[in-house]
């Protein structure tokens, strides 16, 4: 079952206020591409939500980051699909990402920052970010440099990356409404 607050279990074990806002965008952007892949938009929201659970418990440890939030999740009561798609979203553990859940999971948690930098540089005014902002920073290397251009086009042989930066920013629009002005 999809639990009905993913964002309250997340605040249980995360408390970085930016790592929930960064937890938060990836899962609007979740949300705003699954009707594209003909995917479920919830499931997809919860799982971009959740991805990160582990983060603070794991402190930086790649070897165990994902594994850690599957078991938490399973734990929780939650699915195996979404456990699964939170252990293999570390591509540091997992490279041969194929299904559109994992693809759409490698580029929304690596765009997400990105968007949400391109709204900071401008004072906050997230509906002056367009893709011509995104894609612009995204050649500007040193530009929210953790924000792996290549993850970004994972999802590039599922759709277009114009129609995917164009709605990755409608969905961080959707959560950036209330919490910046
Ligand atoms: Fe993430």
């Amino acid at each position: 079952m999809i639990p009905d607050d993913p964002l309250a279990l997340l605040q249980k074990h995360v408390t970085s206020e930016s790592l929930i806002e960064h937890c938060v965008a990836t899962g609007a952007i979740m949300r705003a591409i699954a009707p594209h892949l003909n995917e479920d938009p919830d499931l997809y929201e919860v799982i971009g939500i959740l991805h990160d659970i582990d983060y603070e418990i794991v402190s930086g440890d790649m070897e165990r980051h994902g594994m850690v939030g599957a078991e938490m999740l399973l734990q929780a009561g939650l699915p195996e699909e979404i456990a699964d798609a939170v252990r293999r979203h570390n591509h540091h553990l997992f490279s041969d990402h194929s299904t559109p859940l994992d693809l759409c999971l490698q580029s929304a948690d690596s765009i997400s920052g990105l968007i949400i930098a391109c709204a900071l540089v401008k004072g906050g005014a997230i509906e002056e970010v367009t893709i011509k902002t995104v894609k612009k920073k995204m050649k500007d290397k040193g530009f929210a440099a953790g924000c792996d251009r290549e993850r970004i086009r994972a999802v590039e042989p599922l759709m277009d990356l114009d129609l995917f930066i164009r709605s990755a920013i409608e969905g961080v629009t959707q959560i950036w409404m209330g919490s910046h002005d």
